[in-house]
């Protein structure tokens, strides 16, 4: 099994540019769905959750082509022949269950594996039925997999009782094809439900609201093509950011959009990190020494992203003094401690609160990456350790970074994938 190996202490300098954002596209890719034209996506990163939605869209019938080099990606699903998503995609991407909305809009009939994804909290769906139960979906369940059927989609005033990104996502996708005019009450605002909404309403769809809580979306009969770029990703951006901040560096990011950043980018300047805008997408990120305690309460966006959280986790663990991180939106989202304890971190959990004692130094060890943003967590506390660090279960980090180890290295860490 590969690992990602580390030789703590270098600090990261130069300039890196950010891939486009995982979870924009994933979206954007099952709502190729909804249109038998031609769909081209740019700045679609290459990553193992980009490659499982392939997958998952290939065997439904349609035609996937990826240009890796150019992070160019072309969809036709004029040969759409099968509305069933089997265990294997699903279990491995949560995101999968996107492609529920688009095909009960597109063909009537959805029937999708119960999801899996990272182990971070029960992760119910029943936002994303409710929606769609609201515009007619009828639904059963057989054998671990949930069978929707609707004779036509019809618009309605949906709320949610938490605005979930993908129920809000699932239920827009569908609405978009519906008769009549769907309101989502209490949607999600995070610019990836945006930049859907911008993707969507390029290829036709009709859609106010996007990025507010009150989103409405008026049915049209048919979509086009078209080309689109996925806006750039402000979680790898976020991570990029803690690993200039950790190692002691000083590094410039490029292709970010600042203003996605503001709850991450204000929280860094409150532990004393140096963050300067140089211009519309790029951002200078530098370190000032050891940083001071902060205390963070993860939420809906603009709240600070839960996907987040624990990269500034491994920031705190070398705080001056303590802080307190409060996890609101997924319950069992601290299975890194355990791994970042055996590195000297000192971090206690109380429920969803998790309190984190700053030490000076940690250790580098062997550590298994729990799940994706986990598994980021752990290579960005190894680039400080002292030593050298293994980190295993790295398939976790494949599915959210293109190259992280490659990608340190050029800007100078002492980081290496071993086979
Ligand atoms: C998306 C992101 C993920 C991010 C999360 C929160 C993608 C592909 N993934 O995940 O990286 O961490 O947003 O920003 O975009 N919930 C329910 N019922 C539902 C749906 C959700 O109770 O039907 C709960 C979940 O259990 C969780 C909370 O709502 O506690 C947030 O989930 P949601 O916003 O739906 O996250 P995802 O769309 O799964």
């Amino acid at each position: 099994m590969e690992r990602i190996l580390v030789e703590g202490g270098v600090p990261l300098m130069g300039r890196i540019r950010i891939k486009g954002a995982k979870n924009a596209c994933l979206p954007m890719m099952a709502a190729s769905l909804l249109t038998s034209e031609d769909i081209i996506l740019d700045d679609v990163p290459d990553l193992d959750d980009v490659r499982t939605m392939s997958r998952l869209l290939r065997s439904l019938g349609v035609e996937v082509y990826r240009d890796r080099k150019n992070e160019r990606i072309y969809f036709n699903s004029r040969g759409l022949n099968n509305c069933t998503a089997p265990y294997g995609p699903v279990r491995r991407m949560r995101a999968s269950f996107l492609i529920m909305g688009p095909l009960l809009a597109r063909m009537g009939r959805s029937r999708i594996s119960l999801p899996g994804g990272c182990a971070i909290g029960t992760r119910p769906i029943d936002l994303h039925l409710k929606g769609l139960a609201a515009m007619g979906s009828q639904f059963t369940m057989d054998d671990g997999y949930i069978e929707a059927e609707t004779p036509f989609l019809r618009g309605n005033r949906i709320y949610l009782d938490y605005p979930s990104v993908g129920a809000t996502e699932n239920i827009m996708m569908a609405a978009v094809l519906a008769r009549g005019t769907t309101v989502i009450e209490n949607a999600a605002a995070e610019p990836e439900i945006i930049d859907l909404a911008s993707f969507l309403k390029y290829i036709g769809a009709r859609i106010e609201g996007a990025g507010t809580p009150l989103i409405e979306i008026e049915g049209v009969n048919s979509l086009t093509g078209g080309h689109y770029r996925v806006i750039p990703d402000r979680i790898e951006a976020g991570t990029f950011m803690v690993a200039a901040a950790i190692s002691g560096g000083d590094i410039i990011l490029e292709n970010v959009i600042p203003q996605h950043l503001t709850a991450v980018i204000s929280k860094l300047q409150e532990t004393g990190v140096l963050v300067e805008e140089l211009g519309q997408s790029l951002i200078r990120i530098r370190s000032r020494g050891r940083v001071n305690a902060v205390d963070i309460k993860t939420l809906p966006y603009p709240g600070f992203p839960t996907d987040l959280q624990p990269q500034f986790m491994a920031l705190l663990s070398l705080a001056h003094g303590t802080s307190v991180i409060s996890e609101t939106v997924f319950e069992k989202r601290y299975m890194h401690v355990e791994e970042m304890i055996r590195m000297g971190a000192r971090v206690r959990i109380e429920e969803r609160t998790a309190i984190i004692t700053g030490q000076q130094l940690l250790q580098g060890a062997i550590v298994r990456a729990p799940d994706l943003r986990g598994g980021a967590a752990l290579v960005l506390s190894a680039l400080a350790a002292r030593g050298f660090s293994e980190i295993r279960g790295i398939n976790h980090i494949r599915r959210g970074y293109n190259r992280l180890a490659g990608r340190l290295r050029s800007l100078g860490g002492r980081v290496f994938v071993l086979p």
